[in-house]
């Protein structure tokens, strides 16, 4: 296969972990006979001090012509006084717009090599293999009006949480499909005591579930649901949520693996090209200094071979070498400090992994 992949490296650790899941995927290009044409483009803060703006025109225009889009991260304390339209997030959150990929898979689970790592018990974390379906081009992010303006000479500030059905079902169906292929479990996370689009997505998700009847579905108030991802994190198979909940529970999740560096992401539905990005952020606070897991990028890079470019078993290939790193002792900083390894270290592990 000859695959175009649109690279976005972004900030922070973003490149950092980008170079370690693009020598990963040339090692699965090797050994699979495959070729992957990667172009670099801008987006985020390194776009905004080259060009003036978060998402430029031409980044787009490549991302929509290529087969799948990987992205590093964006954001950081120097672009944090910007104006909210050329914030760094802002391209982020336009890309996924302009992508129409509404769909966020975050797998989430715990590591037999990692146990240890969680700050949960290792009775309670344990098993635990859990995939968010996080809603991600509407509700709160997205609604209209938004922004600022004053009241009584006081400052106030809104936006509008909205969802259609269509945005519901469409989400709804394509978790409904992946339960198919896992333990046949959906618990739909909503507020539905408080929120008028909680009480419209539980509306929906029922009726999209009466054409999976082998599909279990359950509804779960998103504040105990947080609780039950602590407490009995392995009880979950597809937590199905809207954006702004699927945001943090996704982050909360990273008391499974241990650590956040884990934790890959894959952004689908649009039929174009999909958005593979880690679900952690830039990390200024360890930039620069390889110290970043690359885990969370070499498993999205996965992602995108599975989701992207229909590769399953190159998928597996690289999602067992990570896996035989970690089991090897073979681990960055974040998941345990003593004889840490850094970035480079780590994902020239992974390579020899997958060279075989
Ligand atoms: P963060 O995920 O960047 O960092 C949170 C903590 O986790 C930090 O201590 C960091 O060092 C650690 N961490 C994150 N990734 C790691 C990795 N791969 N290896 C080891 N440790 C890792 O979240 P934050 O600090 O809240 O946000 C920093 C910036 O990133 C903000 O500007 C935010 O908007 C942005 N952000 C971007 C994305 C994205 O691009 N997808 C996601 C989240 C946050
Ligand atoms: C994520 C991030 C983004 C989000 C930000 C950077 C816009 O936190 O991908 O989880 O909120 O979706
Ligand atoms: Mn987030």
């Amino acid at each position: 296969m000859i695959a175009n992949v649109a690279l976005l490296p972004g900030d922070g650790i973003g490149p950092e972990v980008c170079d370690g899941a693009l020598q990963t995927l040339q090692a699965v290009a090797a050994r699979f006979s495959h070729e992957f044409r990667v172009q670099t483009h801008l987006i985020g803060g390194a776009a905004i001090d080259a060009v003036g703006e978060p998402l430029p025109a031409a980044t787009v225009e490549a991302c929509r012509g290529a087969d799948a889009v990987f992205l590093g991260a964006v954001g950081g304390p120097r672009w944090d006084s910007l104006p909210p339209a050329r914030r760094p997030e802002k391209g982020l959150l336009a890309l996924r717009r302009a992508l129409g990929v509404f769909c966020n898979l975050r797998p989430a689970r715990a590591w037999p090599a990692c146990l240890r790592a969680s700050p949960l018990r290792p009775e309670v974390v344990a098993g635990a293999d859990v995939m968010i379906v996080r809603e991600l081009t509407g509700g709160a992010y997205f609604g209209e009006p938004r922004g600022r303006d004053s009241a009584q000479g006081r400052r106030r500030a809104f936006e509008t949480g909205s969802y259609d059905e269509h945005e519901i079902a469409r989400v709804a169906r394509l978790a409904f499909g992946i339960a198919r292929h896992r333990r046949r479990k959906v618990c739909s996370v909503d507020k539905a005591n408080v929120l008028e689009t909680s009480r419209l997505w539980r509306e929906v998700v029922c009726e999209v579930a009466r054409d999976f009847p082998d599909v279990q579905l359950e509804h779960q108030l998103v504040d105990s649901a947080a609780m039950r991802l602590c407490f009995a994190p392995a009880s979950f198979d597809v937590l199905l949520t809207e954006n702004l909940f699927g945001d943090i529970l996704s982050d909360q999740a990273a008391c499974l693996p241990g650590t956040v560096g884990l934790l890959p992401s894959a952004s689908v539905g649009a039929g174009g090209p999909g958005l593979f990005e880690p679900v952690h952020g830039s990390a200024p606070d360890i930039a620069g200094r390889d110290m970043a897991n690359p885990a969370g990028a070499i498993l999205s890079a996965a992602m995108m071979l599975r989701h992207g470019l229909g590769l399953e078993q190159e998928a597996r290939c690289m999602e067992a070498a990570v896996e035989a790193v970690l089991a090897g002792g073979v681990h960055t900083a974040d998941l345990r400090p003593a004889k840490a390894a850094g970035t480079r270290e780590f994902a020239a592990a992974v390579v020899r992994e997958i060279a075989g």
